[in-house]
């Protein structure tokens, strides 16, 4: 019998910049992964007037409509890159897409010199945070009532060795 992970192994997808014309899909990933998801307005600020901001989308080779089904966003501040969001259409989650979406964030991060590299999560978003830590992401603080839906706090998780960051997964 095939294995269910086996289907999911062959779908091909690649990694490219945001453009203007992916934000209407985004925005639609961005509400059903996000209780207080980004309007599009803000999509289309961070595209063309931050010029901190750098976006990716991952989007499937094989097909033509809808082809977006992940993104990942961050900032660079002087020497330190802040990943600003990440999120997989439900459909399509646990095939890698978002594990790839960070690996091209970490890749973005040292291309542009970066140091070290910051994020925030709910304290109950168990799924990236072991997603983080499996990068090297550690917990170094905890922002009480941080989000103003729930007052859930989040965590401040900190990659601070950043030009290792291959190797430390491999080393597990
Ligand atoms: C977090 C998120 C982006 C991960 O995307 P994904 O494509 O499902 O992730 P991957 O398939 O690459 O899996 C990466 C890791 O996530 C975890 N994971 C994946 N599927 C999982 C599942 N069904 N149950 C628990 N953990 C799972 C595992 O740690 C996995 O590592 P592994 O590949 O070594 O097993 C996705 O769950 C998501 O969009 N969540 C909602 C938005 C969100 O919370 N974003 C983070 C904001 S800080």
């Amino acid at each position: 019998m095939m294995d269910i992970t086996q289907v999911f192994e062959r779908i091909n997808f690649r990694i490219r910049p945001m453009c203007l014309s992916d934000v209407e899909q985004v925005v639609q990933i961005d509400k059903l992964s996000f209780t207080l998801p980004w309007s599009e307005r803000t999509y289309r600020l961070e595209l063309t007037k931050n010029s901190a901001a750098h976006l990716f989308v991952a989007e499937l080779e094989d097909q033509l409509e809808q082809p977006v089904v992940g993104y990942v966003g961050l900032w660079f501040i002087v020497d330190e890159v802040h990943i600003s969001t990440l999120a997989v259409h439900p459909d399509f989650r646990g095939r890698g897409i978002g594990r790839r979406l960070l690996e091209e964030a970490l890749d973005g991060a040292l291309r542009l010199g970066a140091d070290l590299v910051t994020l925030e999560v709910r304290a109950s978003n168990q799924r990236p945070i072991d997603l983080y830590k499996k990068f090297g992401f550690q917990v170094k603080a905890r922002k009480p009532r941080y989000y103003r839906d729930n007052h859930e706090d989040a965590l401040l998780m900190i990659l601070d060795d950043l030009p290792r960051w291959r190797e430390l997964i491999r080393e597990g």
